[in-house]
């Protein structure tokens, strides 16, 4: 069979782990690249592990006829222009087999519902690349449970949480062009890790009915004048004007369709952790069972006491978001596997040869940036948001939030 030829649509941090986790994924070639930044780093990655051509293109209409997968591995503010070029793309003919969307699908659910309108204009299959719930831990979780549960039930509460000390590129700290703060940037992560995790084995992936969310955001680091400082020397963002937040929690209740029972996912998700670098923890809790997963506890460990630290390597070599170079420092060899993009591209390139639709789509994209805004929402108003409500629902669909709209200072000080 011949490989899929892909091409990626940005060239930046998120494309770098992808094409680290394209080394281990059969049946894949980097074609092509499209970026508005020079892409020297990741040309050179692809040609150096051979990977494939990796051409650079001007434009998305150049690049879309010579590959069969487009990857959208932009900023969140520019994934509506991308997906117009890639949709005038295929209605001129360029034959695409499928879309990679990265998370977040959109940042509100206007912007999500045109999303889909522009997709549902070619009816392209689409892959929407939420990395965590790919990860090999959370199946082998689900494997060894699996007679487990069918004796016990599923999981009743799963709490999924992802922290480090802060995004690396500005775009991500300014509110109005990332969608919000850690909770539109990483809470959709534990949404989606949460839910999945509460499914039973077996059932699709939206089975479980999200019934309300509830949730809690705030400023705990960012906002104080020392980092807010920072954020304005380093990124130009000022969230003494336009904040956003840097702590997010809340929890999800769903509903089993089948048995009527209540089940939780709590998230956390921070930009203030200041530990070794980037932790994903999730555990779950069922009736005679437990799981617990944690990305900080590596069987690897390096030690660099200060009488070696002149001798310093890159601190991210160790670690994705690494807050330190010295000391005792936890190693993770394989990160582009272990956070699951191995996995994620390896479900695509299947379904894609299978005729088969990938486990997660966009329609699935959808669904979290509802659950990110009902999070938002809740926070907003003190309340529970209700999602068996269909006045809530409605609400929702026009709904943008206050962070979001560079209007947070109020809501989160500043
Ligand atoms: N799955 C994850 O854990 C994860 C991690 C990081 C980022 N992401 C997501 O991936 C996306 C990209 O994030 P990133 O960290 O790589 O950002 P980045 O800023 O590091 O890189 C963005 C890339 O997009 C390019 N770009 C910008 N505008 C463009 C345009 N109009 N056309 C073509 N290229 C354009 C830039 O030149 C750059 O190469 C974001 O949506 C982010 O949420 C996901």
């Amino acid at each position: 069979m011949q490989p899929l030829r892909y091409g990626f649509i940005g060239g930046g941090f998120v494309a770098g782990f992808h094409l680290q986790a394209l080394r281990q994924v059969h049946g894949v070639e980097v074609a092509g690249f499209v970026s508005k930044d020079p892409l020297d780093q990741a040309v050179a990655f692809t040609h150096e592990h051979r990977l494939g051509e990796g051409r650079v293109y001007q434009t998305i209409g150049e690049m879309a006829p010579n590959v069969d997968v487009v990857a959208l591995f932009v900023p969140n503010y520019v994934r509506l222009e991308v997906m117009e070029e890639v949709v005038e793309a295929v209605k001129a003919g360029a034959p695409l087999k499928a879309l990679i969307c990265e998370k977040p699908l959109a940042r509100n659910m206007p912007e999500a519902r045109r999303m889909m309108e522009l997709l549902g204009q070619v009816n392209l299959p689409t892959a929407y690349f939420e990395n965590q719930v790919h990860m090999k831990a959370m199946k082998a979780i689900r494997q060894q449970l699996a007679p487990t549960t069918g004796a016990m039930g599923p999981p009743v509460l799963v709490r999924s949480n992802e922290e480090h000390a802060g995004p690396h590129n500005g775009w991500f700290w300014d509110p109005t062009r990332q969608g919000g703060g850690v909770m539109s940037d990483m809470g959709c992560h534990c949404l989606a890790v949460g839910w999945y995790m509460l499914t039973p084995p077996g059932k699709p992936v939206d089975f479980l009915r999200p019934q309300s969310v509830q949730a809690d955001l705030s400023l705990l680091k960012w906002g104080q004048p020392r980092w807010r400082n920072e954020l304005l020397q380093k990124y130009g963002v000022d969230y003494s004007k336009a904040p956003a937040e840097d702590f997010a929690t809340g929890i999800v209740t769903y509903k089993n369709p089948e048995t009527g029972r209540l089940l939780k996912a709590q998230f956390t998700v921070s930009w203030m952790y200041d530990k070794q670098g980037l932790r994903l923890l999730c555990d779950g809790l069922g009736a005679g069972y437990a799981f617990e997963f944690n990305t900080l506890k590596s069987p690897l460990e390096v030690f660099i006491g200060d009488v070696a630290a002149e001798s310093l390597a890159d601190a991210e070599s160790a670690l994705e978001k690494s807050q330190s170079t010295r000391g005792l420092l936890a190693i993770q060899p394989n990160e582009a596997d272990l956070y699951g993009y191995t996995d994620e591209n390896v479900d695509l390139v299947e379904a894609i040869g299978q005729g088969q639709p990938a486990l997660l789509d966009c329609n699935y994209g959808l669904e979290i940036v509802r659950l990110t805004m009902a999070a938002y929402l809740s926070a907003e108003r003190g309340a529970v948001v209700d999602l068996t409500d269909p006045a809530a629902l409605e609400e929702l669909e026009t709904y943008v939030p206050l962070i979001q709209q560079g209007r947070g200072a109020g809501l989160l000080g500043g």
